[in-house]
């Protein structure tokens, strides 16, 4: 089968052919249909950032993945019941695999766990034709969500699982990053009724894609800044909710300036090291501010499929972030795209 693998501690990738891989206990083979990249698999490519340390070579890649189970593993709860598994079976997979030991994973708390393991960084991934996967990460999908929609729920579900933390409906939302998951916060943070949503960017190409899934307002911050947009908008007092999708330390700043007393920030964006906040603003703003890993196992995944079945808007919306499409074969292209910073999600298409 063909497999985008690192083979070295080094920067690149190769598109190997190895055999199948077998599917051992508590496992399920899958037939991959689409996978997603994202800035992780950038970084493992160039092999930069945190990617050094976290991947042990040859691995293949790939964590945002949709497709068929073909195959299932002794000791599954093998059948045609609803928490069932049986092959032709459509799904996504939680791509953090936890250790079920630690006293969060005991306690039901598995996206806290202290031992995860990342499919796609430290063990075989979906950029593949096969991937085997624990049973347990494996996400059903009704029908309505084709390969390419559910391709998209490792980052969907980062969005859904950061808008959980915050009461959106009638609020005034301040998003910073357009990114696809800061993009699809617009999306949702429209499906939930709130009042206004602003997003800020630095690229324009990025913030025409937030704009159309629905922002009142985009705001390229090296042209004007979000108080002028406030005062368009009558938001006299500030936003009501901060989400901090950018992972750049001028994302926050935004957010603690334009937000208004009592309000909550989530924050996914990951930054690449410290850099100084002005807490005393924090402190006497009184602000609640929450750190968003992953996506919780499993509500967020109930709420994004029930959030997706409910509204075709969200479908589509969540669908128009899709930017480019690629064979395997073509996969320099691909991540050269996911690394241009103006794309929007970049999918290839194991079945071409
Ligand atoms: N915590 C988690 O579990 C988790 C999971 C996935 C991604 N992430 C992080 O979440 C963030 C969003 O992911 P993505 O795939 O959409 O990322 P992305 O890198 O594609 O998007 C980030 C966007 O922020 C913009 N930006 C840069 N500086 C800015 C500034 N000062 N103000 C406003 N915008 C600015 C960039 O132009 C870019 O469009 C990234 O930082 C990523 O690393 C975290
Ligand atoms: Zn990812
Ligand atoms: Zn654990």
């Amino acid at each position: 089968m063909r497999a985008l693998r690192k083979m070295a501690q080094a920067p690149g990738l190769e598109l190997c052919d190895i055999p199948e891989p077998a599917v051992g206990p508590s496992e399920v083979k899958i037939k991959v249909q689409r996978a997603g990249l994202c800035g992780t698999d950038v970084h493992l490519f160039n092999w930069d950032g945190g990617a050094p340390g976290s991947l042990t070579p040859p691995q293949t890649l790939g964590h945002e993945f949709f497709g068929e189970i073909v195959e299932i593993g002794e000791g599954v709860a093998a059948g045609f019941g609803c928490d069932e598994l049986h092959p032709g079976q459509h799904v996504s997979v939680e791509g953090h695999i936890v250790c079920g030991r630690c006293r969060n994973c005991r306690a039901g708390r598995k996206q806290m766990c202290l031992r995860t393991v990342g499919i796609g960084v430290n063990r075989d991934g979906g950029f593949a034709d096969y991937v085997v996967v624990p049973a347990s990460n494996v996400w059903v999908q009704p029908d309505l969500i084709d390969p390419e929609l559910g391709a998209l729920f490792d980052p969907f579900g980062n969005a859904v699982h950061t808008c959980q933390q915050v009461e959106m409906t009638g609020q005034d939302v301040l998003i910073t990053g357009a990114g696809p998951i800061g993009i699809m916060c617009v999306a949702i943070a429209r499906h939930a009724g709130a009042r206004h949503v602003v997003i800020t960017d630095v690229q324009e190409e990025r913030l025409d894609m937030a704009r159309s899934v629905g922002a009142d307002a985009v705001v390229n911050i090296t042209r004007r800044t979000v108080p002028d947009v406030m005062a368009e908008l009558g938001i006299r007092e500030g936003f009501d909710v901060g989400i901090e999708m950018s992972g750049a330390p001028g994302g926050l700043t935004t957010l603690i300036d334009c937000c208004t007393h009592g309000a909550t920030l989530a924050l996914l964006g990951l930054p690449k090291g410290a850099f100084p906040v002005d807490w005393g603003k924090v402190i006497t703003r009184m602000f609640t501010i929450k750190g968003v890993y992953g996506r919780q196992m499993f509500d967020t995944w109930y709420l994004a499929t029930f959030m997706m079945e409910s509204s075709e808007k969200l479908r589509e919306s969540v669908r128009s972030i899709i930017t480019h499409r690629f064979a395997p074969e073509q996969w320099e292209d691909a991540f050269e795209a996911a690394a241009s910073g103006t794309a929007g999600k970049v999918i290839i298409d194991w079945e071409k």
